[in-house]
Parts: structure tokens; sequence; C-alpha cells
């Protein structure tokens, strides 16, 4: 057992009595250093298992939140407006377009009560990123689970033949959560028009920030075209506050005004301030992108040296064939101080890997190499 706790490690890091390097990214007089030392471990382990992001939140941020405490006596409904104002203006849309929430899982879970409760159907992929299906579920919603086609994509074309008068919501999880892929972006476009028709169709975009590929479509634009579609998005990932809770769907008027009666969209004062700072923060929104960029690139030498099957990402995390049960897998790297991703029936031999901190991914690849050798 290679795991250790927070004072051990900072020990072993040299670091004791002192705390000076912040998830190791800071920001001087405007420009951007980061340390070579790995932040500590949590209860001894890693966490590569939840596509965080640890560099996060940045100094701006922070002292955003900070200063947010002055008005943490105060509900925070109606000091709201100007973040809501500033997404507005970043997505294209009004106001009223806008539901902010405590984060994409509370988007989720409210979108499947509002509209699939008591009998509704609802379409997703499978594997796929479940908060919706799983809440809906317990209030009495269906949920048809359409396998992925080959290349762990998701199947537009079989979704779409599972539509029935009885499918209140098509769930779209692009860039998807666990595999990392995107549909084609003219073939997305086109689904989610001809299919809006039939059922809401809700876009997770909790990723789309990550996406290498140039000019891909958000499907914001249909929002804007007034069709029945929800678009999400989460402060969680590329601003690394997915401890602090906010994030917002986007969806048309009459569709947000009935989403909002069941979010509370209070949020919270903290938040409201992070998510306010994080949006002007380019510095720190380049430096996630890019640090991200060199975790993936480490992971995927190590799966090329390994000869394992992977595929290239657009998110922060990176989905491969281990060859082994991962419920074994993640034991035995559990032993070697880093948490990977569950089990995502029914691709059970393939593991879910977050990009994490340059010098986690570091440690995981050798922890890989020795667990499979
Ligand atoms: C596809 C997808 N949507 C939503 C979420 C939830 O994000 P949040 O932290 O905003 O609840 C996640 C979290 O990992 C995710 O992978």
């Amino acid at each position: 057992m290679t795991q250790f706790n927070r004072r051990q490690w900072l020990k072993a890091a040299g670091l004791t009595g002192t705390l000076a390097i912040v998830n190791g990214y800071q920001a001087v007089n405007g420009s951007i250093t980061t340390s070579e030392v790995p932040s500590p471990p949590i209860n001894g382990l890693i966490r590569l298992n939840s596509n965080e992001n640890p560099y996060g939140p940045s100094p701006t941020v922070r002292e955003a939140i900070v200063k947010g405490f002055d008005m943490a006596c105060r509900y925070p409904n109606a000091f709201s407006g100007d973040l809501v104002e500033m997404i507005a203006k970043k997505e294209g849309v009004a106001k009223e377009n806008i539901v902010l929430n405590g984060g994409s899982t509370e988007g989720l879970n409210i979108t499947g009560l509002t509209y699939a409760r008591d009998g509704g159907e609802i379409i997703a992929g499978a594997p796929t990123f479940l908060a919706m299906m799983t809440y809906a579920e317990k209030f009495g919603a269906y949920a048809h689970m359409v396998p992925l086609d080959n290349d762990l994509v998701h199947d537009l074309d079989a979704m779409a033949k599972r539509v029935n008068s009885n499918t209140k919501i098509i769930y779209l999880c692009n860039p998807s959560n666990p595999t990392g892929t995107i549909v084609d972006g003219n073939q997305l476009r086109d689904f989610c028009k001809s299919m809006s028709s039939k059922a809401l169709v809700f876009c997770d975009e909790a990723y789309f920030d990550y996406i290498e590929e140039p000019n891909y479509p958000s499907m914001m634009e249909l929002v804007r075209d007034d069709l029945n579609v929800i678009v999400c998005k989460t402060f969680s990932k590329v601003y690394g506050l997915a401890g602090v809770r906010i994030g917002y769907m986007v969806a048309r008027k009459d569709i947000a005004d009935r989403l909002r009666e069941n979010v509370p969209a209070y949020t919270n004062m903290l938040a409201i301030e992070a998510a306010k700072a994080a949006m002007e923060d380019a510095e720190f929104y380049k430096y996630s992108l890019a640090q991200n960029k060199i975790s993936k690139d480490l992971i995927y030498k190590t799966l090329d040296d390994l000869k394992l099957k992977y595929i290239r990402t657009h998110t922060n995390f990176v989905f491969f064939e281990s060859g082994r049960e991962i419920t074994s897998l993640v034991k035995d790297m559990k032993g070697k101080g880093v948490q990977i991703g569950r089990p995502f029936p029914p691709l059970t031999k393939w593991c879910r890997i977050s990009t994490g901190r340059v010098e986690e991914v570091k440690q995981f690849n050798s922890a890989l190499k020795q667990v499979l050798s």
C-alpha cells in the first residue's frame, strides 16, 4: 500500500509547515505559474474518478468567494441578476431563457421530474451519465437505454427509432460521459431538430469547452431558434468549481418558466460570486484547457505503451479498454494510491480515468504499468 495521509504526504513533498501552493496554480501579475508539487491526496488517494478539475478555483475566484461572505446573510435569488445577464450575453439568449441551478445534476433531476414523472419515457444512450434517469425513475418515469454504436458514439438512428407517443425527453450527453466521444456535428443538429418536434431534447454540454474539433456546434443555436430543446452547462468542469455547485440550463421561455417552478434557482451567494469571477477569468480557462491537453497526451502515451485500446477524448477524462474486469482494476489501483472510475455496464472491462493534475497523471501512469505488468 502506498497510500499517504495529508501529513505524510506533506512530509514526503518537503512541505511540512507550509501550504503556500494552492492546487499548483498561481497567477502572478497576470501570468500563470505552476508548481511541480502534486496536490495532496485525499484520504490517501489521488482522485481521478470524478472528472473534476483539480486546478480550480482560480485565485481570482477564491478572492470573489471570500468577498461573497459579506453578502452571505442575504438570500441569493435577489442577487443573481448580474450573473444571469452575463450568461445570457455569453450564450446569445435573453435572461428569461436562463435557469440557474445548483449544478447540472440538479438541472437533470428537475427536468426529469418536470417532464417525465408518472409514466413518461426518457430515451438515452447506454452507457451515459445517469443522473436524470436514476432520479426520474423514482417518480415513475421509464428509461429506454439505447446501446452506443461500435465506436462508442450515440447511435442516433437507434435512438430515433425508440421514440413513441409517450416519449417525453431525449437525453443526449454530448460530449458523452463515460466515453468522451462526440457525434458528428451536422448529424447532431439534424437529429435534435427533427426529434424536438416529437419530444423535449435535452443536450448535456457539461464538457463542451473541451471539444477539440474546430467550429463544433453547440445546440444552444436551437434554443435561439425557439425549438423544444434544453441545453445545460456547468461550472464544475473547466472552471474547476465542482464543490461550489452552480450551473444553468438554457431553454425557450415557456420551458424555462416551467423548469423554474421546480428549480429553486437560489444556488448561494458564494457560488454566484464564484461563477461571475470564473467567467471573467480567461487566463484560468485557457490554463485549464492547456493542462488538460498535457494530461491527456501523457495518458495516451501510456496506453500506447501498454498497447491498450482507447478513445481520443473531447472531455477531461479518457476511456480505455483495460482488458481486466474494472472492479478488480479499481481495487489494484486503489492499492497504488489512485482512485479510478467505477464500472459502466455493459463495458465492464473499460476504465474511465480523469485527466487530473499532470503530476497525478504521471503517478497514475506508473501505477497502471505496475498493475498491468
Ligand atoms: C455529462 C455530465 N453532466 C452533468 C454532470 C454533473 O455536473 P454538476 O457538477 O454540474 O452537477 C456531470 C458530472 O460529472 C457529467 O458528467
